[in-house]
């Protein structure tokens, strides 16, 4: 497959042919199968690690630390720049392996590439900006400041649906803070992790560096289990579900170290009654139909005015009706596949439950016969209240409520379990400036005339209740990757005890 040789993965098991030269060495662990879920066809099979290999790459990990954190950080970060510059030469076949691997248009392919792009430059920036403070002390003589240290090396869990951005956010602000990473990729997007490992390889081969990015590739809870546990380790970040994501933040905070999690979201619009529709229908559009709605920013809930609730429900339908789906690669198409069967029965189950519920399907609602994982684009009269409603389901099912008063509005988009992204269209200050108050919505993220998804990576990127409490990529994200250490220097000839405490012998 040219793509594949391309982006230099000879080592992988294309077509049943076993490769001389493999990713990582055949091993008991078997192999997995890549699977694109627009064809439901193996792309190839990529090494397995096993517990053995675990060890090693930990090994070489931790060892890779003890020179790493001594390179000046912004040493550090010309490494970065120069991964950030082989993924500018390999966005285009990157940007298309993610469409055929994880079954996003080959427009949010290349999107995705450019966010590790624009994430490997916020770093490159960074790293001559890990500032601490200093404070002025209550005694005589001394001088107080806090500097910031790297933690460690870093175990880092991504979720299929952004299965190279997401290591970006992490790894990129990790490597210049002076951690080396260990990346466990979702089992459903492996062939992408492989290709960025290879570019990362090559990068750091070159200028002789080693076990500054590694990748763990496995399929069983018991292996994952044991990264999570593992001490050596004293952050884990972890992208996916919240039970999934429970487990992990209970299991890393046993042995006290720290979680970064991003976990599920419930996101809603809300359109008022002064809302600019056609830029609000556009938004919902993009955010409830975009990436299959398998974002963890998807737009799962529209709340609108009942004034304007005939007309934008309308048109809401007519852009669902003109959306192409098929074949990602396919310039035309706006929604590919979801990724895999299961997905597809969870798209099938909730429906039954809208129905149960005595819900309105007002358009889509079919799966589509095969090949491939194909649904289409749902819009649900429904409540906020029921079940169904209240969790996420990775599929393109929006659900279209109305409300009276602005107040209403913004406590029932509050009232669901998760907290991530959040937006309003309005053209009045008043209800805008409501909905951005500690008052408002409870989310990480709040916007005002633009959807939910589709963050820029400057901000810090993340939620609340649910959704697990971390942040990643920009503002002062970076802070997580690193420890704190509050330096007192004495530089007098007296040593006077802080609170006034005198203490003579
Ligand atoms: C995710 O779905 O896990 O804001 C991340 C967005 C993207 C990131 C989504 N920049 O939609």
């Amino acid at each position: 497959m040219n793509v594949l040789k391309e982006l230099g993965i000879e080592a992988v098991n294309a077509g049943g042919s076993s490769g001389s030269d493999w990713w990582s060495r055949p091993s008991d662990a078997g192999v997995l199968d890549s699977i694109n879920p627009a064809t439901g066809e193996v792309m190839a099979s990529v090494n397995l690690c096993s517990a053995a290999d675990y060890e090693r790459l930990v090994q070489e990990t931790t060892n890779a630390f003890q020179q790493w954190r001594m390179v000046p950080a912004p040493k550090r970060g010309e490494l970065v720049r120069l991964v950030g510059e082989a993924l500018r030469e390999k966005k285009d076949v990157l940007g298309t392996l993610v469409a055929m691997e994880v079954g996003k248009i080959k427009a949010e392919g290349d999107g995705e590439v450019q966010e590790m792009i624009d994430m490997a430059d916020f770093a490159v920036g960074q790293s001559r900006m890990l500032y601490g403070q200093t404070m002025h002390s209550e005694r005589p003589h001394h001088r107080m400041y806090e500097q910031w240290h790297p933690l460690g090396p870093i175990g880092v869990i991504t979720a299929f649906n952004f299965p190279v951005a997401v290591w970006a956010w992490n790894a990129f602000v990790a490597a210049i803070a002076g951690d080396p990473v260990v990346w466990k990729p979702s089992p459903k997007a492996s062939l992408c992790a492989v290709a960025v490992q290879h570019i990362c390889n090559a990068v750091m081969k070159r200028h002789g560096y080693a076990g500054i990015f590694s990748l763990f590739i496995t399929n069983t809870a018991k292996l994952a289990e044991t990264m999570v546990r593992d001490q050596r380790l004293p952050l884990i970040s972890f992208t996916g579900s919240v039970p999934v994501g429970r487990h992990v933040a209970e299991v890393v905070a046993q042995r006290l170290g720290r979680t970064l999690l991003e976990l599920s979201g419930n996101n809603a619009i809300i359109v008022d009654e002064s809302a600019d529709l056609d830029l609000a229908v556009r938004a919902i559009v993009f955010g409830a139909v975009g990436t299959a709605g398998q974002r963890c920013t998807t737009t799962r809930r529209v709340f609108i005015h009942e004034s304007r609730a005939t007309e934008a429900v309308n048109k809401l339908i007519a852009a669902y009706t003109q959306v192409k789906i098929g074949n990602p690669l396919d310039t035309k198409v706006l929604m590919g596949p979801l990724i895999d069967h299961a997905a597809v029965e969870a798209y099938r189950s909730a429906l039954g439950e809208v129905k149960k519920e005595g819900g309105e399907i007002l358009c889509g609602g079919r799966v589509l016969p095969g090949p491939g994982y194909f649904v289409e684009p749902t819009i649900v009269r429904a409540q906020n209240r029921w079940n169904v409603v209240q969790r996420e389901t990775f599929a393109p099912i929006l659900y279209v409520m109305t409300f009276r008063t602005i107040e209403e509005a913004i406590a029932m988009q509050n009232d669901v379990p998760q907290g991530l992204s959040s937006a309003i269209f309005t053209n009045d200050l008043r209800r805008s400036e409501r909905f951005l108050s500690a008052a408002g919505s409870d989310c990480g993220i709040a916007n005002v005339n633009i959807g939910t998804s589709g963050a820029e990576i400057g901000g810090a990127f993340g939620g609340e209740k649910t959704t697990g409490g971390g942040r990643e990529a920009g503002s002062d994200a970076w802070k997580a990757y690193m420890r704190r250490q509050t330096n007192t220097i004495n530089w007098g000839t007296d040593l006077p005890l802080a609170q006034g405490i005198t203490f003579d012998v």
